[in-house]
């Protein structure tokens, strides 16, 4: 077990009370087991809403070597209970996000995981070799995106290339490095060993499931990319199974649980299937305060569950 580890499991011989109000992620500090997901979280959007300080933690979107335009429009769709992305990984670069995003997240105190973005190995490298020495809390790689050409998905679905480019990446820093994980897999208990094998001190899951919408007035397409991620409530239920058949398979290692979470309750069927902290996604782009308002909705909860609380700070129920 290593260091992080054993903080991990510290965690859960804290008083409930306490290490819900300091959640420890691969020996980092969040004030809550609630963050954003990435790519549903803008500071000059989500900053007018709540204290973002006090989520657990902020996820950023993704950052790349070099500004990326992402996709042509259109790039999302409605769909039941959720929605189609195909943004692309838009975002101005990892030199302007180092002197403008980080600096302006941290000087408001948050805790920060910058999530890492590539088309190649050495993309990602470039981008952790920034990094590393950053005011960045952890590091969330990328390999999980299903709206890229190359790199994304492509490295997330593969065991060999994604132990590959972790070992790679491990070398590259110190900081505690989350590897995100794709549903579109076959075996996700592969892909996760890989990961945690290749140096990942967390894993989070899930990324988008691949999906798309057609408009039945043209026949065709209504993303431009034709296809995208689905995510939103519709994929709770799946992401959540993700998470329990990873956590049975690796009990020592640290899990942040996405998808489809827009309430505490559905952030504590999380925590009982295993999960260490979750993170808010796409319910943030229907309500922009859904992130702190499910932070509180499952602090209520505990309140009023103390056995609840129990229970899970002593471990996880399974
Ligand atoms: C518009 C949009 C943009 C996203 N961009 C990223 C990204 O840049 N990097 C990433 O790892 N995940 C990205 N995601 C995936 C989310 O972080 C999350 O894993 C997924 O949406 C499932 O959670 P949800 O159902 O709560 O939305 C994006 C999702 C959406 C909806």
């Amino acid at each position: 077990m290593n260091e992080q580890t054993e903080q991990d499991t510290a965690m859960n011989v804290l008083e409930p009370h306490e290490w819900r109000h300091r959640t420890i992620v691969a020996g980092t500090e969040w004030k809550n087991p609630v963050g954003t997901a990435s790519g549903t979280f803008q500071l000059d959007a989500c900053g007018d809403y709540y204290d973002v300080s006090q989520m657990g933690a902020i996820c950023t979107k993704g950052v790349a070597p070099v500004p990326w335009e992402g996709n042509p429009g259109p790039r999302t769709a409605e769909s039941p209970s959720g929605m189609v992305n195909s943004v692309g990984l838009q975002n101005p670069g990892v030199d302007h996000y180092l002197v403008d995003e980080l600096p302006r997240l941290k000087k408001l105190g948050a805790t920060v995981i910058t999530n890492v973005a590539g088309h190649s190995d050495e993309d990602y490298a470039q981008v952790v070799a920034k990094l590393a020495d950053s005011q960045a809390d952890m590091l969330e790689i990328n390999v999980s995106c299903p709206n890229v050409s190359h790199g994304g998905m492509s490295v997330g679905t593969d065991p060999v290339a994604l132990s590959r480019l972790i070992k790679h990446l491990r070398a590259l820093t110190s900081k505690p490095m989350i590897v995100k994980l794709s549903p579109n897999v076959t075996d996700i208990v592969e892909v996760a060993h890989a990961a945690v094998d290749a140096g990942a001190d967390a894993l989070s899951l899930i990324n988008t499931l691949v999906g798309m919408r057609i408009d039945i007035n043209t026949g065709k397409p209504i993303l431009a990319n034709r296809t995208g991620g689905v995510s939103g409530p519709a994929i709770f239920p799946i992401a959540l199974s993700f998470v329990w058949r990873v956590r049975q398979a690796i009990p020592g290692i640290p899990i942040i649980g996405i998808g489809g979470i827009d309430s505490g309750e559905k952030a504590l069927e999380y925590l009982y299937a295993g999960a260490n902290a979750v993170e808010v996604g796409a319910a943030a782009l229907v309500d922009p305060t859904a992130p702190m308002r499910v932070a509180r909705e499952l602090d209520d909860l505990l309140d009023s569950r103390p056995d609840l609380a129990a229970k899970l700070a002593k471990g996880q129920t399974w």
